[in-house]
């Protein structure tokens, strides 16, 4: 098949084609890119390799610099994103803009080992592997120097992968890795995209369990430049985790919105014994732990459930307003639909919880259709 197509299409210059394209998501990584080249280059001697950096709008000259090398230099390739964010998505646009039939990724700034990448493309070609991966908790690998905080975090966050996914790999969080890329192109239209963990999310998107090579290596301390992982990383990790186990049956932002209401009960009530134990009356009370409840939940939705929808600005007023008649009517459909179940000899926690239901899921459906528009 691939001498055929060799045949067919003759262009006149013959290069060899490459073996292994090395992808590395880059944010402001300036300091680190000029020694990472190099050490790739050494550690891949014998086979034919490229580099596709992807960057995200980095501000201190990471994508300039690499268009520099890249000009002496045709395996050093450049994908630049803006007003793009997230490290999962610049991996997978990175992988899929090659074509070799291995495609790795490593962090640009010096944290992984590069010298695991041909053992990796070993696995994968001769050893009948899938997937390889760097490992940080098999014998022989380590976190380094890591602050006792961090490594508690990522052990607890390895734990409730193993948990939610039912995952075999000793360090599903790991960013060293490398996948056959026919394996990869059959998965990537289920790929979430979201966030940190590329490799959960391949394994986990795979129908049938891919075949899997671990490799040991000692994690190394950032020299230049500093972690872009936040909290707002965390949340992205427990998002993808609740969309990879929940997302087929229920949509993602619902559950979401169900958090927010939840907390905004906690709200309500909390601000009513407050009001009720300065003895401001009951109705006065009442109405303000509903304002201040509904408002809390249409901040929090906006910046949380809706957050790539987001309304800013003036607009911020017209959402809100309409997200106060939402819920108002939300609240009569809550309490009709509860009243008749009442009547209709219903138990009176079910009828109860029914209205709550109703009410919950109007409101959601109508803050995403008239609140929270999608943009087209
Ligand atoms: N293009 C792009 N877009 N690159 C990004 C982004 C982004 O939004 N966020 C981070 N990067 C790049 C960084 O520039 C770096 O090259 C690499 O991705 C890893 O980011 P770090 O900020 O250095 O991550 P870390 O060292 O804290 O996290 C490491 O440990 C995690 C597991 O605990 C990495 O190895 C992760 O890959 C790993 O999952
Ligand atoms: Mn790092």
């Amino acid at each position: 098949m691939q001498q055929a197509l060799h045949r067919q299409f003759d262009f006149g210059v013959a290069l060899s084609p490459i073996d292994i394209c090395v992808v590395v998501p880059v944010l402001n990584e300036r300091d680190n890119i000029a020694e990472l080249i190099p050490r790739i280059g050494a550690a891949l001697i014998g086979v034919e390799w490229e580099i596709m950096f992807v960057d995200d709008g980095s501000t201190d000259g990471t994508p300039e610099l690499i268009s520099q090398i890249a000009v002496q230099d045709r395996r050093i390739r450049l994908i630049r994103r803006f007003n793009r964010r997230g490290l999962s998505s610049a991996v997978i646009e990175g992988m899929l803009a090659s074509t070799a039939p291995v495609v790795a990724v490593i962090d640009g700034d010096l944290q992984h080992d590069e010298s695991l990448l041909p053992h990796f493309y070993r696995a994968i070609m001769e050893g009948g592997h899938d997937i390889a991966t760097g490992t940080r908790y098999a014998e022989g690998g380590s976190t380094g120097d890591w602050t006792r905080s961090r490594l508690r975090i990522s052990q607890a966050a390895t734990r409730l992968a193993t948990f939610l996914t039912g995952s075999k790999m000793s360090d599903p969080m790991s960013g060293l890795f490398a996948i056959r890329h026919d394996r990869l192109v059959e998965l990537a239209p289920q790929l979430s995209g979201i966030g940190y963990k590329i490799l959960l999310d391949i394994m986990s998107s795979a129908p049938t369990p891919l075949k899997l090579s671990e490799h040991p290596y000692v994690f190394r301390a950032r020299q230049h430049g500093e972690s872009k992982l936040d909290s707002m990383v965390v949340l992205h990790y427990l998002e993808m985790l609740i969309e990879k186990r929940v997302g087929r049956w229920v949509p993602i932002k619902f559950i979401k919105f169900g958090i927010v209401g939840a907390l905004g009960l906690i709200v309500h009530m909390t601000i009513l014994s407050l009001l009720l134990k300065l003895n401001l009356g009951f109705g006065f009370a009442q109405v303000t732990a509903v304002f201040s409840a509904m408002t809390f939940n249409f901040l929090l939705n906006n910046s949380f459930t809706y957050r790539d929808r987001r309304l800013k600005g003036l607009r911020i007023f017209g959402g809100l307003l309409s997200f106060y008649i939402i819920c108002g009517l939300g609240a009569v459909a809550n309490v009709g639909v509860g009243e008749w179940l009442f009547e209709n000899s219903y138990r009176w926690w079910l009828a109860g919880l029914a209205g709550a239901a109703v009410g919950s899921v109007w409101n959601y459906a109508m803050g995403s259709i008239f609140t929270w528009r999608k943009a087209n």
